[in-house]
């Protein structure tokens, strides 16, 4: 069984401390000469019918909805965290400090995102629709057995632990605005998936093996309607392109840009998740069935 705890976890998070006006604003902006997003997460490179300067707006546009998808992603987070917390306000005091801290990172995060993304839509110069609106997914996700959704959210940081050390760290290329927002997100969610994993363990206590797996078949479900979001997405960002670079692709190069850029987005916000050692360590805590069940579908978002 993974062994952290809210007191550890509650020092460990004073010790990070950055505020969103650090990162942003002021002569803190963009730069639209350099590519947002890693290339393991953008996947521009196989479009090789893209010239560079189409790849780098490419790579904008996917460092754009990866800006509105967090957004969105931590507007369940915040909710879910203090509903988790108000049942035992008079329980241990570390455990309160520690999840009402991770709620208040999570509403700056919130903010930072749509800081980060107005300067975006500053500075782009065309438009480039997004899914949504946040609270009607958030609602839908909400709705769910809340061990289901705890298993979404510690995926979710799991995933952001990854994007971080697997893919920004030490490319230089990467605009440093951008580069520094995934760094200092990265050292917060180390805390947040930490408590997802407390949170998991205290939600899954006293469950038979049935009711867990349902729990999983419920993390599945969460998990197909976030793909069917990023399809939709993945259509806007097609007409972002477009619009924005004036080059309309022929069918032949439509299917191919519409093929690799599901595989990146189904990589970038699921596979790197649902394959994290650690959650995946989550999961087999919770019985071998359950992490067998995750592992199969796995390969479709990898
Ligand atoms: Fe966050
Ligand atoms: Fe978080």
């Amino acid at each position: 069984m993974q062994n952290y705890g809210y007191q550890a976890a509650l020092a460990a998070a004073q010790k990070v401390s950055w505020k969103v006006e650090d990162l942003i604003g002021g002569d803190k902006r963009l730069d639209f000469t350099r590519p947002f997003l890693p290339e393991s997460l953008a996947w521009v490179e196989p479009l090789d019918f893209l010239t560079p300067r189409e790849k780098l707006v490419l790579n904008q546009i996917r460092g754009h909805g990866y800006l509105y998808l967090f957004g969105l992603v931590e507007e369940f987070i915040l909710p879910f965290v203090l509903d988790h917390a108000r049942p035992q306000l008079a329980g241990d005091d570390y455990r309160v400090r520690a999840l009402l801290q991770f709620a208040g990172e999570e509403a700056k995060h919130i903010q930072l995102f749509k800081l980060f993304r107005e300067d975006f839509l500053a500075g782009f110069g065309s438009d480039c629709e997004v899914i949504g609106p946040p609270a009607a997914i958030a609602e839908a996700i909400l709705a769910k057995d809340p061990l289901s959704v705890a298993l979404v959210i510690a995926h979710i940081e799991w995933m952001t632990q990854r994007h971080y050390l697997d893919s920004v760290r030490g490319d230089e290329r990467l605009d440093p605005q951008f580069k520094s927002l995934l760094k200092h997100h990265w050292m917060e969610e180390a805390q947040h998936a930490k408590l997802d994993t407390l949170m998991v363990q205290a939600l899954a206590d006293g469950r038979t093996p049935e009711q867990l797996l349902r729990a999983v078949d419920g993390y599945l479900e969460i998990g197909a309607l976030l793909d069917a979001g990023l399809e939709q997405q993945l259509r806007f960002d097609l007409a972002a392109f477009e619009r924005a670079t004036g080059r309309k692709l022929d069918a032949r190069e439509e299917a191919e840009f519409t093929r690799v850029q599901q595989r990146a987005n189904r990589w970038t916000f699921l596979g790197s998740g649902m394959t994290h050692p650690s959650f995946v360590a989550t999961l087999e805590d919770l019985g071998p069935a359950v992490r067998d069940k995750v592992e199969q579908v796995a390969p479709a978002f990898c």
